[in-house]
């Protein structure tokens, strides 16, 4: 890995946590006049080696927004190749997390998950969940605001039994209730395709989080823009809020 790194990388000045909007399948098989779910095939080609190169790094945490609740209104046919390949996805990376001590978790309305695709997933989880190198969350059937609009019920419920006093609730209560309750927020996001919109992705978790747009199409996306992007990271100067007087 270290002879691919673009000059000036620093291994040591990584984010904690990486998550990515993966975005332009559709347009990527539209432009080869072939079939959208042919752009979900390669763009699945490109999770895995994202997925490989952020293990190597040793990032501790990558997100992907695989399938949004908005994606549930897609033809039916495109969203039964989306279950099947994620669930080739699983079989084929099984080896690969068990191997390279990958955690599989999975966040979002999961019990909207076709019963093969849950299963699939469920059982994932348990092999991995003893791993501790590197935490991939796949963030499926996957709402930002439907995530919100839960954690707040879920505390007006503890309100209202006396479990939790409105008068001291802090953000912290709040993180607590979101399906990330143990993630750390993201320090990078990137979307690619070109769009300039978060999509419902992790609303609360990006407050402070790096973005990076790239014009690229999900399954053009190579290591090696990956590896700028994580440079481009280490050059920004991340105040959260306060000044820098260095
Ligand atoms: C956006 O492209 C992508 C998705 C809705 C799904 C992402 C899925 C994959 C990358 C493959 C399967 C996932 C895993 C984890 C193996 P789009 O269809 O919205 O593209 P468009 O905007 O160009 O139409």
């Amino acid at each position: 890995m270290s002879s691919d790194l673009p000059t000036g990388f620093q291994t040591e000045l990584l984010p904690v946590h990486v998550a990515i909007i993966m975005d332009g399948n559709g347009r990527w098989a539209k432009k080869r006049l072939m079939n959208r779910v042919k752009g979900h095939e390669r763009g699945s080609e490109t999770v895995r080696s994202v997925v490989r190169t952020t293990r190597k790094l040793g990032i501790p945490y990558l997100s992907l927004y695989a399938f949004s609740t908005e994606n549930w209104e897609r033809p039916k046919t495109e969203v039964a190749t989306l279950m099947s390949l994620l669930r080739r996805f699983l079989a084929s990376e099984r080896e690969e997390m068990l191997g390279n001590n990958i955690r599989l978790n999975a966040i979002g309305e999961l019990d909207r998950l076709p019963a093969t695709v849950r299963s699939d997933l469920e059982a994932m989880m348990v092999e991995t969940a003893g791993n501790n190198g590197m935490v991939l969350t796949l963030c499926l059937s996957y709402g930002s605001r439907d995530e919100l609009t839960e954690a707040m019920r879920a505390v007006a419920i503890k309100v209202t039994q006396g479990l939790l006093d409105p008068a001291s609730l802090s953000s912290d209560d709040i993180a607590r209730h979101l399906y990330t309750a143990d993630l750390p927020d993201p320090d990078l996001l990137i979307r690619t395709s070109g769009e300039l919109r978060l999509s419902n992705f992790m609303l609360w978790q990006l407050a402070y989080t790096e973005f990076v747009f790239s014009p690229t199409l999900w399954p053009d996306f190579t290591k090696e823009e990956y590896l700028e992007i994580l440079k481009m990271f280490q050059e920004r100067d991340r105040r959260f809020g306060r000044v820098n007087d260095t």
